[in-house]
């Protein structure tokens, strides 16, 4: 099969390093194009960019230019990974250029006709691509402390409903990208705020778990309320949550539910999908963003201490890599589900 030209924008940086990474040798996807700010543009990628990933620079880009966002791109499908300041207005470009842009940033994710998708929860969201003004389209994916979260929640609102949500964050240093945040503030410390993180976290999971009505998505109302701290870990957010079912259900039930929880892109066994997208652990000590970060090469999430909770009826935490459930791998997942139903 010839591969997919793509194009990565916001190359040089965290989430666009990962992009990289994960299209490296990737079935369907060759990167041949990449955008980085004026700092970056005109230079080889090499050069360019601070590589922090564990592997070496791909020699396939190694050597491309950097583009700036005023130059134009050749490939249909352009992976985004800009910087929030930049990514509202380049994407609505590229996006009315006929480019279909599929985003980490936060920019579009509420807007009323952009899917905010997680293929394996709402896929049917992506419908709302023919409701927008574009020649192309912009197609987003969660927030990293978003995408996780309801992963671990879209199972139990489908088998209990699900009436309240309260979860306090412990987010990884690369989650705030590079150079991120001065090793003075987060070395031996936690940094109790995330500028948005909050808001995001409290609103995205209502679109998503939403239903598709016409030309928007009509949110469902559901309670959320989310702390969200910084702490010194280098990859893999966890968060610990308490949630209110509205039926009654026991502890194996929701055990049940969240180990059996899989969807389309399992079905359509596409190339980033893991094969469990939850795992549940049972010891006491698990999950930690060290041990299980990388499960089902980092886009499986997972979830452990599950027990009753006083306050409202059941509490545990839930793991995912941030860079690759909640970035990167996450957009690849949207686009390999987009290109497997035919939307391009
Ligand atoms: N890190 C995560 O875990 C994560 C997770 C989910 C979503 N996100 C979102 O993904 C996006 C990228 O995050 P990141 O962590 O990768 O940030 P980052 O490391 O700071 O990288 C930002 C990228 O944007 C480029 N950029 C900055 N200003 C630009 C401009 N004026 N024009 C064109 N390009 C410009 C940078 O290029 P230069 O190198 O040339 O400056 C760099 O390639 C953000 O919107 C973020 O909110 C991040």
């Amino acid at each position: 099969m010839k591969k997919i030209d793509v194009a990565v924008l916001g190359a040089t940086g965290t989430v666009g390093q990962k992009f990289i990474v994960l299209l490296q040798n990737h079935p369907y996807f060759e990167v041949k194009e990449l955008v980085a700010s004026e700092r970056s543009a005109g230079k080889p990628y090499a050069a360019a960019c601070s590589w922090k990933q564990n592997i070496p620079i791909p020699r396939n880009v190694a050597g491309l230019t950097v583009k700036s966002t005023e130059e134009i791109l050749n490939s249909r499908i352009l992976f985004s990974g800009l910087d929030s300041s930049v990514a509202g207005s380049a994407e609505e470009k590229y996006a009315s250029e006929g480019h279909l842009v599929i985003s980490n940033s936060s920019n579009h994710r509420m807007d009323r006709h952009v899917p905010l998708v997680i293929p394996e929860v709402n896929p049917d969201h992506l419908e709302l691509i023919y409701r927008q003004q574009y020649d192309g389209a912009i197609v987003t994916n969660p927030n990293c402390s978003t995408i996780f979260l309801v992963m671990a929640i879209a199972p139990l609102y489908r088998e209990f409903g699900v009436e309240a949500v309260n979860v306090t964050t412990l987010q990884a240093i690369s989650g705030a990208g590079y150079p991120g945040v001065p090793s003075l503030d987060i070395l031996g410390n936690v940094v109790p705020y995330i500028g948005s993180e909050e808001e995001k976290v409290e609103t995205e999971p209502l679109k998503i778990l939403g239903a598709l009505s016409g030309d928007h998505i009509e949110p469902v109302s559901i309670k959320i309320s989310a702390q969200c701290t910084r702490v010194p870990v280098y990859d893999g957010h966890t968060e610990t949550l308490s949630i209110k079912l509205k039926s009654r259900a026991g502890l194996a039930d929701v055990r049940r539910v969240l180990e059996n929880f899989s969807g389309l892109p399992q079905e359509l066994k596409l190339p980033s999908a893991p094969e469990r997208p939850i795992l549940v652990r049972t010891e006491e000590d698990r999950p930690q963003p060290r041990f299980d970060r990388d499960h089902g090469h980092g886009m499986s999430i997972t979830v452990g201490r599950i027990r009753p909770c006083n306050v409202l009826d059941f509490k545990f935490l839930i793991l995912s890599h941030n860079t690759v459930r909640g970035a990167a791998g996450a957009s690849i997942l949207n686009a390999e589900y987009l290109k497997a139903e035919g939307y391009f």
